[in-house]
């Protein structure tokens, strides 16, 4: 069993990292490999809706010059997923969701049905807010949620001070062994029968549409 774990912060050993850490450590102890891929620095385009990963690229981002293929790879090889995010201005790192987005949006098969969670980090507040808009997609993508014993967020200004926040390293700790427990259940469980065919619908009225 491998549990992937994203790294939103461009840091790659700044109180992000010390919170995946955390549930790596926890993971690991516990006889799940872990992977602790880091966003990096160099620039990660938004999806743009070209729909090519639809026709021309299937599975993949048609544009293949940032990690989105890269992650997707690596989500279709993981049990499980954790996203990592600091948070910017009450939200999480804008190349994070850019990224989590088409790599979601090319690749939903790759992460159908396989538990995740999302962690927020920040020195003070907006936690909560960018820790729910990360937990978006996987509500969507049949992704059950490992839940802990407070939401999944970490204190810390500078690179290390998350290693101080006693009670947010505790959450990572906890949220690591019932997202440990979720993997294992669902591997020992069926795999889930084809979802229905979905048709999606919105709210223009097709009348109207008809001028
Ligand atoms: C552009 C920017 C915006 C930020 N906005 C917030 C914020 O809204 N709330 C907050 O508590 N911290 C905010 N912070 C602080 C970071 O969330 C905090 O330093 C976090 O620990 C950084 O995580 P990292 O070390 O993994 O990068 C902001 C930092 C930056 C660079």
């Amino acid at each position: 069993m491998k549990i992937l774990l994203l790294n939103g912060s461009a840091l790659p050993r700044g109180n992000t990292f010390l919170a995946l850490e955390e549930i790596a450590k926890t993971l690991r102890a516990d006889g799940i490999d872990t992977e602790i891929m880091q966003i990096g620095t160099r620039p990660v385009r938004g999806c743009i809706a070209c729909n090519q990963c639809r026709s021309r690229s299937p599975g993949r981002c048609f544009f293949d010059d940032d990690l989105c293929n890269r992650l997707i790879e690596r989500l279709r090889e993981a049990d499980g997923f954790v996203v990592g995010s600091p948070v910017y201005y009450g939200q999480p790192n804008g190349a994070v969701l850019a990224l989590l987005q088409r790599a979601f949006y090319a690749a939903s098969d790759a992460v159908r049905g396989k538990p995740a969670a999302a962690v927020a980090v920040c020195r003070r507040g907006g936690a909560s807010a960018a820790f729910q808009t990360l937990q978006m997609p996987f509500q969507m993508l049949n992704m059950p949620l490992a839940t802990s014993q407070y939401w999944n967020i970490v204190y810390g200004l500078g690179p290390g001070d998350a290693a101080f926040d006693g009670e947010g390293m505790q959450t990572m700790r906890t949220l690591a062994g019932n997202l440990s427990r979720l993997v294992r259940a669902l591997a020992a469980l069926p795999p889930n029968a084809p979802a229905e065919n979905w048709t999606p619908t919105h709210f223009v009225r097709d009348d109207l549409k008809k001028r």
